[in-house]
């Protein structure tokens, strides 16, 4: 089949054109990077354990009723989606202290916060994406205010969901980023879930051990980056059977 039109290559996925209107193609990389690009590498196999844990996660939040971009895998790389107007904010949800805000506010990684915090960055990668306030994102109009409640709503909705999931296979959700778009249904817009749930956006800790599933694995150079991700995949109990061959299911269709 010829290639379909390429529309974006990010970092992680590749955003191909859909075969029909109002759709695109999200094809998931091996390639990693952190710190914005000032670090990268690959992670043989992360693309098709991406593209299935955030298949998955999707589709299990839809079931509870969170709207989101997933429409139907097309093969181990590829997953169809709607075709959103990205809201130009990171929305992070965080439980326990890491990252970013251990560095920011001094506070030692692991603690538990008193209560779930949700936090906008500006998505710009020329300035390095900034922490900005709800003032910030009314101010340069980047979603109305109405918009903005919906999104912390789904947010906090999304994070209560897959806590749970994520404690009854025995890891703990310390923070994750997602993105949101509007979908245009004629004059209607709703705000759905869109981009992709993955270690390469969640901080996933084995509730016993404490060690890392993610892809802090990468940024801190503790190897076992692939592993890791695939032990995820593992315990959700969507690992892809062995031997399926994935050039031929990413190639052939
Ligand atoms: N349903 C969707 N419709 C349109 N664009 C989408 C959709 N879901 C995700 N995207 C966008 O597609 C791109 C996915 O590529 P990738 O995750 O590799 O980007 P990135 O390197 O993180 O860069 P950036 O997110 O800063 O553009 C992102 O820009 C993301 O916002
Ligand atoms: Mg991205």
């Amino acid at each position: 089949m010829a290639r379909r039109r390429q529309i974006y290559e990010g970092k992680a996925k590749i955003i191909f054109e859909g075969p029909e209107p109002g759709t695109v193609v999200q094809y998931f990389k091996d390639d990693a990077t952190a710190g914005n690009g000032a670090k990268s590498g690959v992670i043989t196999g992360k693309g098709v354990l991406n593209n299935r844990i955030s298949e998955y996660l999707m589709q299990r939040l839809g079931e509870m009723g969170i709207p989101t971009h997933f429409i139907r895998s097309l093969n181990m790389r590829e997953q169809l989606v709607r075709e959103v107007e990205i809201i130009p904010l990171e929305v992070v949800v965080r439980n326990v202290v890491a990252g970013s805000l251990s560095k920011r506010f001094g506070l030692p990684e692991g603690e538990r916060l008193p209560r779930t915090l949700v936090e906008y960055y500006y998505k710009n990668d020329e300035l390095n994406d900034p922490l900005i306030s709800e003032e910030h994102i009314a101010t340069f109009g980047w979603a109305h205010p109405q918009e903005l409640e919906e999104i912390q709503s789904l947010a906090l909705r999304v994070n209560d969901f897959l806590c749970g999931l994520f404690t009854g296979v025995g890891i703990t959700l310390v923070d994750f980023k997602l993105e949101f778009g509007r979908l245009w249904q004629g004059d209607e817009m709703r705000i759905v879930l869109a981009d992709e749930i993955s270690p390469d956006n969640c901080r996933l800790w084995d509730s016993r051990t404490q060690e890392k599933m993610d892809k802090d694995r990468f940024r801190r150079d503790m190897g076992g980056v692939g592993e890791a991700y695939q032990e995820v995949a593992r315990r959700l109990g969507i690992l892809p059977e062995h031997g399926q061959g994935e050039n031929v299911a990413a190639e052939g269709v």
